[in-house]
């Protein structure tokens, strides 16, 4: 770096992951850049400046030869983006096909009648040759490199082998999972098991949300590879791999921020004074994943509202539902399955003046999405499966003058940190909807014990502290990485 830069003298991070923090449209020949949605983002987009990082990621979508140097210089100025030009069909293969195909209904315990292919599989290995091959041009000695997620869980030991003949073979490399990792019996049903597994162990640390997605991944290793584990790491080809678990969070400050900005109050003003006058108002944010839950909230707000008739014409459910993963088949199934379940809920309690539920597929602004959670009386998140669930964290931190209650699936990440939560399990009908009269029985001094309780975690572990802990414990062991683990 230049003698004045603001990055010199900082640790160098070349952050990995599929997804960069903005993701390209085309709008009448016009490129617009949105912020991309995903825990994931949120969670990297918190990282302190102290490193000098660059974040590599798939394009998007492939533009004209004319347009990329454009393209790539805005995607620089947000969060040092390096874009990867993959050819479209390819990537279709790797995201649409085994990422999002196979991987993630596999680690979110959804791997029903799942049809394992080579052409996929095939593609997912050149996806990650190709991220592999770009980033070792690039690594410079004493790097940090910190890849991330199910997308690219060959890349450690591609990197490590696009490495092995030059001079950076020090370079460190970390890997975060974001989502749960399965029992070892469910992610045994992978027909690529080993190769996976090895691909990560070239790390030199790998973490995960949870104890117990760590926990599983280690028996996995011994299962699947015969190896040595102890609680804290695995020893794989005569090297300590070091495994943990680093719960992500979110930028608390930010959302604050937000929160006192003057279209911010009058938006929740109005909202509150207006349109949900004596109304209670419940808010759900999500991208369309079946592994949120959506026809268990929907099924069990319709049981409430039949059991509960007093509370008809009360209270309100909004569900923010983002699109996400449109090509993915089961993605569109699960689209008409809720827009009919919407319907049908308008249609059997909704008159003129009233609609008990607002369904909205769409993208929301984040001012907008801050505003929804300032406004909202109770946060309900019914995920079957969830590796965090930031949006938990997001409405708490937003919840600072009025204390309003978190309904949470005991199957998100985020549950064990939620002491103070109303923890319900999404399968239970009858557990969510006495979970949600509760949330609207709650006397004030009993939910601002409780938000208390949730506030203090969310305000303590950011996402900042997240990306420090997990470079420092990466730095730490990086120089005793030819150590045995500890038994
Ligand atoms: P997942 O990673 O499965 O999507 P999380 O709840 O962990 O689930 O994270 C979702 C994140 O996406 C939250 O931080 C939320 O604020 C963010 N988000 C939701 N809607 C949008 C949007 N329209 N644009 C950008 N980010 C969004
Ligand atoms: C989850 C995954 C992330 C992903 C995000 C959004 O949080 O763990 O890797 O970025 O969902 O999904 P998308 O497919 O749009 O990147």
């Amino acid at each position: 770096d230049a003698p004045n830069s603001p990055n010199q003298g900082k640790q160098r991070l070349l952050t990995v992951a599929n997804r960069l923090p903005i993701t390209i449209k085309k709008n009448d020949g016009q490129y617009t850049y949105g912020k991309s949605s995903g825990g994931l983002v949120t969670g990297l987009s918190g990282l302190p400046d102290s490193y000098n990082a660059l974040w590599y990621g798939w394009a998007g979508t492939q533009v004209p030869e004319g347009d990329v140097a454009k393209v790539e210089e805005e995607m620089m100025k947000d969060q040092g983006g390096v874009p990867l030009w993959i050819e479209d069909d390819l990537m279709d293969m790797h995201y649409n096909g085994f990422s999002n195909g196979i991987l993630w209904p596999l680690f979110h315990y959804h791997a029903n009648d799942m049809a394992f292919e080579e052409e996929p599989w095939e593609a997912y290995v050149e996806v990650n040759k190709q991220f592999a091959r770009r980033i070792a041009q690039d690594v410079r000695s004493d790097d940090i490199v910190w890849v991330h997620d199910y997308h690219l869980m060959l890349f450690p030991q591609m990197l490590r082998e696009e490495l092995a003949s030059g001079n950076t073979t020090n370079v460190k490399i970390g890997f975060f999972l974001h989502t749960p990792f399965p029992s070892s019996t469910e992610f045994m049903k992978l027909p690529y098991r080993e190769r996976v597994l090895e691909g990560l162990l070239h790390s030199d640390l790998v973490g995960f949300h949870t104890y117990d997605y760590a926990r599983h991944f280690l028996s996995a290793c011994g299962k699947v590879l015969h190896l040595t584990t102890s609680p804290n790491g695995v020893t794989f080809q005569k090297k300590a791999v070091h495994v943990g678990a680093f719960p992500i969070g979110i930028n608390p400050e930010k959302e604050l921020k937000l929160m006192e900005k003057e279209s911010v109050i009058q938006r929740v003003t109005g909202l509150k004074q207006r349109q949900y006058k004596d109304k209670t108002v419940i808010i759900s944010v999500d991208r369309l994943d079946y592994i949120k839950g959506l026809p268990h909230k929907f099924h069990a707000y319709d049981m409430f509202l039949e059991h509960n008739p007093d509370q008809v014409g009360k209270v309100i459910l909004i569900q923010i539902a983002v699109p996400s993963r449109q090509d993915v088949k089961e993605y569109q199934v699960l689209r008409s399955h809720i827009s009919e379940l919407s319907g049908r809920i308008n249609g059997k309690y909704g008159n003129v003046d009233y609609q008990p539920l607002i369904y909205c597929y769409t993208s929301v602004p984040p001012e907008e999405l801050i505003a929804l959670y300032t406004m909202a009386d109770i946060c309900l998140i019914t995920s079957t499966r969830d590796g965090m669930n930031l949006v938990a964290y997001e409405y708490v931190t937003c919840q600072k003058n009025n204390h309003g209650s978190l309904v949470m699936s005991e199957f998100a990440g985020a549950a064990q940190s939620m002491k103070g939560c109303i923890m319900i399990n999404p399968w239970d009908t009858g557990e969510i909807m006495d979970g949600l009269r509760k949330a609207i029985d709650m006397e004030p001094p009993q939910r601002q014990q409780n938000w208390k309780r949730m506030n203090d975690y969310v305000q303590k572990f950011t996402s900042a502290y997240w990306g420090t802990s997990f470079i420092e414990e990466l730095m730490r062991i990086g120089s005793t990485h030819i150590q045995e683990v500890r038994m």
